[in-house]
């Protein structure tokens, strides 16, 4: 989420094209507040959050310990071998990606196309993120709440992007961010 707030606090296009479509989504509802359905609607939210995984994965790395021996692809892996996948870093190699550190929500449109193996902020197979749907979920009642109300915008002393991270599996930004919270007329 703090990634999120992140990247809309230095893109204000892509802010107000989100508002845009927050205000429409409440204006459906009679401007009480955005239902189940409408949330699953936010078609610009999706993108926005599934670029937003991409530039800043939460996980930077999956790990697996061969049981057996086993053979991948050729290649032989021996019994109580730890194989890492560098999840975070497919994500942003610029041999896979155009601009890759540019945070621009229309290239997920075709997320369902993208390669699962270049591109899995949730992880991929059988043990891949049990709670997925709940956190995409989370994200967007959150960010479908807070920008109805409030724009995001950089605090003085913000680092500007690309943000540096701390890697130890999971991530975390090298320095403090701060955000400023204005809001709407
Ligand atoms: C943006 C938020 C999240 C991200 C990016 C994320 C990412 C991941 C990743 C990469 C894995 C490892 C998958 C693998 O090893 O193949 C994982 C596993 C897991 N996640 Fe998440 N996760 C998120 C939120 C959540 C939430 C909200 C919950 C629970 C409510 C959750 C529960 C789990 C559990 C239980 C596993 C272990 C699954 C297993 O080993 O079978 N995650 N997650």
């Amino acid at each position: 989420m703090v990634y999120f707030a992140y990247n809309l606090a230095f893109h204000d296009h892509v802010q107000s094209k989100l508002q845009a479509e927050i205000d429409e989504a409440y204006f459906k509802c009679g401007g009480s507040g955005i239902d189940f359905g409408e949330v699953n609607g936010l078609e610009y939210l999706d993108l926005c959050i599934n670029e937003s995984l991409r530039i800043y994965s939460p996980v930077s790395r999956i790990m697996r310990c061969a049981s057996n021996d086993v053979i991948v692809n050729g290649l032989k892996i021996p019994k109580r071998v730890m194989v890492i996948a560098p999840t975070g870093a497919l994500c942003v190699d610029p041999d896979l990606w155009d601009d890759p550190m540019s945070f621009k929500p229309e290239r997920m449109s075709d997320v369902k196309d993208v390669n699962s193996v270049i591109y899995q902020p949730f992880g991929d197979g059988p043990r891949k993120c049990v709670g997925l749907k709940f956190a995409l979920l989370e994200m967007k009642i959150a960010f479908g709440t807070i920008l109805r109300k409030y724009t995001i915008n950089p605090a003085e002393g913000t680092p500007k992007p690309p943000l540096e991270l701390k890697n130890f599996r999971t991530t975390s930004p090298v320095e403090d961010i701060r955000l400023c919270f204005t809001p709407r007329t």
